[in-house]
């Protein structure tokens, strides 16, 4: 069924384990996720990047989901990731999204809260929960470049940008960036136990795709309640299509198809376990 992010979320932070969420860019990639999370009876957030819905609509997204929630055994959320502007939370809110981000990471920090603010104000009467961001994030995302200087979340600040916005979930920068590692990452565990101090409201884990999976166990032990997964799936979905198109013969779409979609159903499961989340739905 489909679902808002809000409750599965704070069922994790209850239960101290996450809820795995996962860029999905077509059909096949949101049909092989669920798959993955009614096989492990797990709660599961598809989500869509600006440049995803850039691709192909926030309405064809939002259809296809909903086709595959509808039928699903298990609760399924759909969430605009990384929302760049009120206007697209707005979109998204009324193409029929049940969580929306609004990223105001880039941005001073008055301005931030202010755009987090009005974003919370339009979702919260209709029950939509919304992520915010703030310290920032690095790497790059789609068309979201967070070129090299990203400041880490600092404590105090998350403190009083949570109390100022009432958003429902807080993505945090504490080391880890989107797109592939060079060296291997550090989670600064420190930090993140210091924001959990002062601010009770789930956290959310961005560019976990290469992020060991020992440290993503011992972030979530520490408060982190939603973790993001998206190169990963690329990886994976093209690495199964690519095995299929070196053969000149296939000509089929869903030959290829399928080969990707049984990588993203491994992948997926394999991450749907190491966030806990599996026989919680
Ligand atoms: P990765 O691409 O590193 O997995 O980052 C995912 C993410 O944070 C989506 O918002
Ligand atoms: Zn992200
Ligand atoms: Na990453």
């Amino acid at each position: 069924m489909l679902v808002t992010s809000k409750e599965m979320i704070l069922k994790a932070q209850a239960g101290h384990y996450a809820v795995g969420a996962f860029n999905i860019e077509n059909m096949e990639m949101a049909m092989a996720a669920v798959k993955a999370a009614e096989d492990l009876n797990a709660p599961i957030i598809l989500q869509t990047t600006p440049g995803t819905v850039d691709y192909a609509t926030l309405e064809l997204y939002f259809a296809n989901v909903k086709a595959i929630a509808d039928k699903a055994k298990v609760p399924v959320a759909i969430h605009l990731d990384h929302g760049s502007s009120f206007e697209l939370a707005m979109q998204a809110l009324h193409a029929g999204y049940t969580s929306i981000m609004i990223d105001g990471s880039h941005l001073p920090f008055d301005e931030n809260v202010s755009v987090s603010r009005r974003v919370v104000e339009a979702c919260h009467p209709n029950d939509i929960p919304v992520e915010a961001e703030l310290g920032k994030v690095g790497g790059k995302e789609d068309k979201l470049d967070g070129g090299s200087n990203n400041p880490y979340t600092e404590p105090d600040e998350a403190k009083a940008f949570v109390a100022q916005t009432d958003v429902d979930f807080l993505a945090i920068a504490v080391g880890t960036i989107h797109g592939i590692y060079k060296g291997e990452p550090k989670i600064d565990m420190v930090r993140l136990s210091e924001i959990r101090q002062v601010v009770d409201i789930p956290l959310v884990l961005h560019g976990t795709s290469g992020v060991p999976d020992d440290q993503v166990r011992e972030a979530i032990k520490r408060g982190i309640c939603k973790v993001n997964y998206a190169t990963d799936l690329r990886i994976a979905y093209t690495k199964g299509a690519r095995a299929n198109l070196a053969d000149e013969q296939v000509i089929d779409p869903k030959k290829y198809g399928e080969a990707g979609m049984k990588e993203v159903y491994a992948l997926v499961a394999d991450k749907i376990k190491v966030v806990g989340s599996d026989h919680k739905a």
